[in-house]
């Protein structure tokens, strides 16, 4: 009996033209762009134009180039996975637009948040449906508007600098191929430190009523972050899951042609490079142009990557990911 995997056969992204440098945010706050080039890497990033753009139009013209590159048609995919930590509505998710605008109706959709982890999680939800031979194309999608989340104010600044809005696409085929794969996927989450990182409002579990005058203007309608927890549990967290998915493979940092982490900041990317002694031509990163774009900061980097040949077929990559939740999570993939 021939077993069934899954790969990557496609890959797009999608960011808004709207480019929002450092020194455009010191009109709104008092920042510069020395102090957040210095702690995050970040020089720019996209914020989307409202009327022009929604979570699920970025998630949809991002799948339009991936299923282009995979040289199939929008019918052809039997299930979207859709992570978001900014969906367009409360509910439905927004995985359910992007299937309306794809004219995708009555194809299965999930929809995850599973915040900075969500495109590696959304991966593996994917893998586990093929392997088990219950879908055969699925497209898994990374997108985010989180500019109108933050307190642009220098209240919130050491939020608001980090994080921008954009979208990343994957095609994931069913395969026999042993030699061209995912090999693993390896998930975490540690709920103890759930509002290190977060927004709180509207939540269900409040007194009277979903949102209020009172949450509406309180602070909790903002993001809120720990700066300095997320950042210390953020390296051991990445070095354990990259780790997990080279020993899972019997591989080792050495063998890796090109990682792909998360772009939470570049010091953090930094970090886990050295201790894993891999040169800069084995780590890909974007933050500087695009900032933190949570669940659609690895498909965009994956597919800049794969655009600049630094992805070639056989080559071992690792895509690995933290953020809010705590959730870590990796996946090996023979290209
Ligand atoms: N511009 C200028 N000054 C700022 C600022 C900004 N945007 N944000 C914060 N500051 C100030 C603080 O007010 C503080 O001033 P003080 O010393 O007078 O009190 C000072 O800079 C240091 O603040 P601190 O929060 O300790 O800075 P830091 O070195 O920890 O850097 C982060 C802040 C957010 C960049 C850093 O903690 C970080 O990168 N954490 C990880 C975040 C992350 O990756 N999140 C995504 C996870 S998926």
């Amino acid at each position: 009996m021939t077993t069934t995997y899954s790969r990557i056969t496609g890959l797009g992204f999608y960011v808004p033209d709207n480019v929002v440098t450092n020194d455009d945010l010191t009109q709104y706050m008092d920042t510069s762009d020395a102090w957040i080039q210095e702690r995050t890497g970040i020089k720019q990033r996209r914020f989307f134009t409202y009327g022009k753009e929604t979570n699920a139009s970025m998630a949809a013209a991002a799948s339009r180039m991936a299923l282009e590159r995979a040289g199939l048609a929008a019918n052809d995919v039997d299930l979207i996975v859709y992570a978001t930590l900014s969906p367009d509505y409360y509910f439905p998710g927004s995985a359910f637009l992007m299937q309306r605008e794809l004219g995708l109706e009555g194809i299965a959709v999930i929809d995850i948040r599973q915040q900075c982890s969500g495109f590696v999680y959304a991966l593996s939800i994917a893998d586990q449906f093929i392997k088990t031979g219950m879908y055969k194309t699925a497209l898994v999608i990374g997108s985010e508007i989180q500019s109108t989340l933050m307190d642009k104010t220098t209240e919130g600044r050491g939020v608001a600098v980090i994080f921008g809005d954009g979208a990343g696409a994957a095609v994931v085929q069913a395969t026999t191929d042993l030699e061209h794969r995912i090999l693993s996927t390896h998930l975490h989450a540690d709920g103890r430190y759930a509002e290190e990182l977060y927004l709180k409002d509207p939540g269900s579990s409040r007194p009277n009523h979903f949102i209020t005058a009172d949450t509406a203007t309180a602070g909790g309608s903002s993001v809120v972050m720990n700066g300095n927890t997320v950042f210390k549990h953020a390296v051991v967290r990445f070095m354990e899951v990259i780790n997990e998915s080279l020993q899972a493979n019997g591989y080792q940092p050495s063998d890796l042609a090109l990682l792909v982490p998360h772009q939470a900041n570049i010091r953090i990317s930094g970090y886990v490079q050295q201790q894993m002694n891999l040169p800069d031509e084995k780590v890909f990163n974007n933050i500087q142009k695009y900032g933190n774009t949570t669940a659609a900061s690895i498909p965009i980097a994956l597919t800049e990557a794969f655009e600049q040949g630094r992805i070639q077929p056989g080559d071992l990559v690792c895509l690995a990911a933290f953020g809010s939740g705590f959730t870590w999570a990796s996946a090996l993939i023979k290209w």
